[in-house]
């Protein structure tokens, strides 16, 4: 296709710079974005007099055929374009005629581009969003079935204190609300409009910005016209969220990998959420699980790659900034891969209690409990730590738990210890106990799981899609 810039050449470009610089390969996704940027842009042309109401008029109505056509998958995209805006633009004037050539009137690439990754960047991070809650719904109703199904807590992967099933989900649970929150921000960072930034330094004609703004649903638009065409924080933010995000997504899945082991042997992952081995007949591999976790390592690169892409531009635009597409639409679809399967296999995964309380009972994970015990009776916690570290010792040698102990076993070691303490320690009790705001006991996680749900009713209220 012939350049639109051409006028200042002699020569037609190398096919091996053609190929080097061209982006429409990946920015085509774009063209939605590309052209509703646009129809606004030639209204508001039409309405402040700068170009005739009647071209204004034509222009629309043959973007809007565009548009149509790409809707229903007939628009060819003519890959030798140099963008996807100089596509827009020449399929445009080869529709319309004339009137075409009037619809970059006080735009730039720059200004466009910024608009449409700031418009895709509302989408998607809206998109995310819904996502995130269909993976909370599921997560919040597994914990609701799950407040009384104790389980050991760890910390150094080290068995620690007994806690629910619904109390660790719960934790995760409070990760993904903050993602929403994250995604909000990335939304509104992206939600100001720059059309009117021109190259760099604005333009000379008397556009409305404000009109363009609320014809594309946007809530301001940019203060200063260099960094109007040179800021891509919004999309940093959005990448920063997409990593955080998958940084939680590993490490639950990483704890579904464990758990689905042999050795943990709590959960069994469905048939349709595993895969097989070619070689050995009994695997039953947890690869969505896996994948998730490796597939967070390029996210990570993703935000690393356009940090680094833009860390020593200089103002106002460089081609550097065509890096951001790639980087972008790689975490975002990354992401989207990864949250799509997530509920489907959380919600038909068969946990199983029964091993999860033995687990507990076996990991002297109410040792701290015992301790406890002794200090109602009277005994300041460092020796009653002491006490029930001594015990533990000593089960450990013999291959039993705490509460196999006889009362007399714990009076040889103590004699404050009396018939109460094996109902102070019983597992249930230990998690009862913890009843403090943000605790495991059951009600205090069916008020968290409550609370949550509000929360997350009034998102769906608010949401963007
Ligand atoms: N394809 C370009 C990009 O993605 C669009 C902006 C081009 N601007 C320019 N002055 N060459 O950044």
């Amino acid at each position: 296709m012939a350049k639109l810039w051409a006028g200042r050449f002699d020569k037609p470009t190398s096919t091996l710079m053609d190929d080097f610089q061209s982006s429409i390969s990946f920015d085509k996704r774009l063209i939605r974005c590309d052209l509703l940027g646009s129809i606004a842009h030639a209204t508001m042309l039409g309405e402040q007099g700068i170009i005739p109401m009647a071209d204004s008029e034509k222009i629309v109505q043959g973007l809007n055929g565009i548009l149509a056509d790409y809707d229903a998958g007939t628009l060819t995209i003519d890959l030798s374009a140099e963008d996807v805006h100089m596509f827009a633009e020449a399929e445009l004037t080869q529709r319309i005629g004339e009137a075409g050539k009037r619809l970059h009137t006080g735009r730039s690439r720059n200004d466009q581009i910024a608009l449409d990754v700031r418009i895709y960047a509302k989408e998607a991070s809206a998109q995310v969003q819904a996502l995130l809650h269909t993976l909370l719904e599921t997560l919040l109703s597994l914990a609701k079935a799950h407040t009384h199904t104790i389980m050991p807590g760890y910390t150094h992967l080290q068995k620690a204190q007994p806690v629910t099933l619904a109390f660790h989900l719960m934790a995760y649970a409070q990760m993904f609300m903050r993602d929403v929150t994250r995604f909000g921000h990335a939304f509104a960072e992206a939600d100001v409009m720059p059309l009117g930034s021109g190259a760099l330094a604005g333009t000379t004609y008397p556009l409305n910005r404000e009109r363009v703004a609320e014809l594309l649903g946007f809530s301001a638009v940019t203060d200063n016209a260099m960094d109007g065409v040179s800021d891509r924080d919004f999309l940093i933010t959005f990448l920063a969220a997409t990593a955080t995000c998958m940084m939680h997504l590993s490490r639950l899945s990483e704890e579904l990998i464990l758990w689905s082991t042999n050795e943990f042997g709590t959960l069994t992952l469905d048939d349709a959420f595993a895969t097989g081995s070619s070689i050995m007949p009994q695997k039953k591999n947890p690869d969505a699980c896996e994948l998730t976790r490796g597939k967070t390592g390029r996210v990570y690169g993703d935000l690393l790659a356009l940090l680094t892409v833009m860390k020593g531009l200089p103002l106002a635009y460089n081609k550097d900034m065509q890096e951001d597409k790639e980087a972008f639409f790689d975490a975002y679809d990354t992401l989207v891969k990864c949250l799509l399967p997530y509920p489907e296999m959380l919600k038909t995964a068969a946990f199983h209690p029964d091993a999860m309380e033995k687990s507990a009972a076996l990991g002297f994970t109410n040792a701290t409990d015992l301790a406890d015990y002794l200090v109602g009776k009277g005994m300041p916690f460092r020796d009653a730590h002491h006490v029930s570290g001594a015990l533990v010792g000593k089960c450990v040698k013999e291959g039993r738990a705490l509460l196999d102990l006889t009362l007399a076993e714990l009076q040889a070691q103590c004699p404050s210890f009396e018939a109460d303490v094996f109902e102070a320690i019983s597992l249930d009790a230990c998690v009862q106990r913890r009843s403090l705001r943000g605790g495991p006991a059951p009600q205090a996680v069916a008020e968290s799981i409550q609370r949550a749900e509000t929360w997350l009713a009034a998102q769906r209220e608010n949401a963007h899609t």
